[in-house]
């Protein structure tokens, strides 16, 4: 028999599962190749952190990462990035091994791969359109009209008035529109990898939804791979195509937003409860 709180909380977040007008898009996109493959991946600092985590994202599914704070969840993005690097373990990004990159090799990777910023990331003292313009002039050879254009779609994609906020610094905006200036940022040169760390915190829930329906508009209409980290559990629901939890350096469920809820597991009863 469930404590009537737990079955409140279950409700609340089946609820969210079932707004979620698009349920189909989640089901079908496990199919696909695996884009990022983690296999028994070891990582201490002063301290282990990562001991044996095998984490794999397919073509077009979105996986949510779940784990408490400090546990290792954006060491996880920083090593698919390649900014750190196992002790031990593969990681295989495009089915290819990363480890041995050398230094152009790694940038050639992060081209190929969005990475969404806690922070917004923005630079301070160069307005919204240099700061989407930034990627496709380092990365890209597109010339200066067509980055006008790319920018323009990009914002608007994002819900953003490119006649308002092309000419704004990021100091100007709100906390939702430079979330949305560094998600357009992160996707500019149409990365077909994009990772989110914590997307949604600090916002309003108005705000969340939007970001919400931006993630899943991105794997709907240009089929991207994203992991997305985050504290928000009911946020990530709505996106995920699966859901990973990490325990003690390891991944400790595996499996639909659904199953989530409804497994007897106390830890992961109790995960939930506390979010
Ligand atoms: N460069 C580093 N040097 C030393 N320790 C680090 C480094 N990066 C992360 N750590 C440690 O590794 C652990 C995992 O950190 P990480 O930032 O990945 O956690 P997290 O799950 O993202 O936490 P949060 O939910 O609070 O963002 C923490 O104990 C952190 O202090
Ligand atoms: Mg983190």
């Amino acid at each position: 028999m469930k404590a009537p709180q737990e079955q409140v909380l279950r409700e609340a977040i089946r609820r969210e599962i079932d707004s979620d007008e698009d349920k189909g898009s989640r089901a079908v996109t496990a199919a696909g190749p695996p884009v990022i493959e983690l296999e028994d991946i070891h990582l201490s600092f002063d301290h282990p952190v990562l001991e044996g985590i095998n984490l794999e994202a397919r073509k077009g599914e979105t996986l949510l990462v779940l784990g408490e704070s400090g546990i290792g969840k954006s060491t996880i993005l920083k090593l698919i990035l390649r900014l750190l690097v196992p002790d031990s373990g593969t990681i295989r990004v495009f089915g290819n091994p990363i480890r041995d990159l050398s230094f152009n090799e790694a940038l050639d990777l992060r081209r190929k791969i969005g990475m969404v910023f806690q922070n917004a990331a923005l630079f301070d003292s160069v307005n919204v359109f240099d700061n989407l313009a930034y990627p496709l002039r380092e990365n890209t050879k597109m010339p200066e009209d067509e980055i006008q254009q790319v920018v323009r779609e990009r914002l608007a994609f994002v819900n953003l008035d490119p006649d308002k906020v092309s000419g704004q610094l990021p100091g100007e905006l709100s906390g939702g529109q430079k979330k949305r200036v560094g998600l357009a940022r992160a996707i500019a040169t149409d990365p077909e990898i994009v990772l989110y760390d914590e997307p949604t915190a600090g916002l309003d829930p108005l705000t969340v939804g939007t970001i919400g329906d931006l993630i899943r508009k991105l794997q709907r209409e240009m089929g991207v791979t994203s992991i997305v980290v985050t504290h928000d559990i009911r946020a990530g629901f709505r996106v995920a195509s699966r859901v990973n939890l990490i325990r003690h350096g390891r991944i400790v469920f595996d499996g639909s937003p659904e199953d989530m809820i409804a497994t007897d597991d106390e830890y992961i009863q109790r995960f939930l409860a506390l979010s």
